[in-house]
């Protein structure tokens, strides 16, 4: 069964930043609200901290998606149930619209290495992956989305591209796609394919969200910061995958250089422009 998602419109990477702001008043601009889980969600033993109480408020006004950094899918690590524990105790208080990780490892042997990391695309590797997604989703209940990585090397040992194990993944758990515009433009630079190739491949009725984000350039790699506007040519890759996918929920996501409200939502009604471009 093909999941289904709603198309929640435009929404805003919440940071600390902006908590005031939206405490004060939902921007109008703004219908839906993305978090970092961890930021959230309750120390082992403990109970949630007063940031907790921000969410909730904003909760009551927006649609929250939680966005998590540290499920470790693609780890040889068994899942740790703890960590499952802690993330099914916030989504029971928060009832999120969405609940997303990456599709990367971020640490072994128990160390968290706090870093996105890419993954060989192999059979063994979707063996692996697979299972643990589907052993998350029964664990929290519901639908995962796991968001395609930015890379900056790539593995000689793969036998599928990124787009086909991406395909394998959602075909086999039923999981949903959150497509990161900006990270299949840093790796098609960083990796030199084609970034509209890339997306055709993808199976748009498992598109569940979008971000769009900004990065910077060093020594000839793109990487992915968050710490710039969306640059002009990520504007036009999500101008041409509307036209193909359709509206879905998406949003920008900003967490370094974090610019006044006033500026950053011009990104905010750039995606509110593009979408009104688009027919359905
Ligand atoms: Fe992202």
């Amino acid at each position: 069964m093909s999941p289904l998602f709603k198309d929640m419109g435009v929404g805003l990477g919440l940071r600390p930043a902006h908590h005031s702001l939206f405490l004060e008043k939902t921007p109008a601009s703004v219908s839906w609200v993305e978090v970092i889980s961890e930021n959230y969600m309750p120390w082992t033993g403990r109970d949630f901290g007063r940031s907790l109480q921000t969410l909730l408020k904003v909760r009551q006004d927006l649609p929250v998606a939680l966005h998590g950094v540290s499920l470790n899918i693609g780890s040889s690590d068994d899942l740790d149930v703890d960590y499952l524990k802690r993330l099914k105790r916030l989504i029971d208080a928060v009832d999120p619209a969405i609940v997303s990780d990456h599709l990367s490892w971020t640490g072994v042997r128990g160390e968290n290495l706090h870093d996105l990391l890419p993954l060989p695309y192999t059979a063994e590797t979707l063996e692996l992956v697979t299972a643990k997604i589907a052993r998350v989703q029964d664990i929290l209940g519901r639908q995962l989305l796991i968001e395609n990585p930015s890379t900056y090397l790539e593995f000689t040992m793969s036998t599928l591209s990124e787009p086909e194990f991406i395909n394998e993944v959602l075909k086999r758990t039923d999981c949903g796609l959150l497509l990161d515009v900006n990270n299949v433009y840093v790796s098609s630079i960083n990796h030199g394919f084609d970034a509209k190739t890339y997306i055709e491949k993808l199976p748009a009725d498992h598109i569940g969200q979008i971000h769009l984000a900004g990065h910077s350039q060093n020594d000839g790699l793109l990487i992915d910061t968050h710490d710039a506007p969306v640059c002009d040519d990520v504007w036009q890759l999500y101008r041409w995958t509307t036209g193909l996918i359709g509206k879905k929920s998406a949003m920008i996501e900003r967490d370094g250089n974090i610019p006044e409200w006033n500026e950053l939502e011009q990104e905010i009604l750039k995606i509110h422009e593009v979408r009104s471009e688009i027919a359905r």
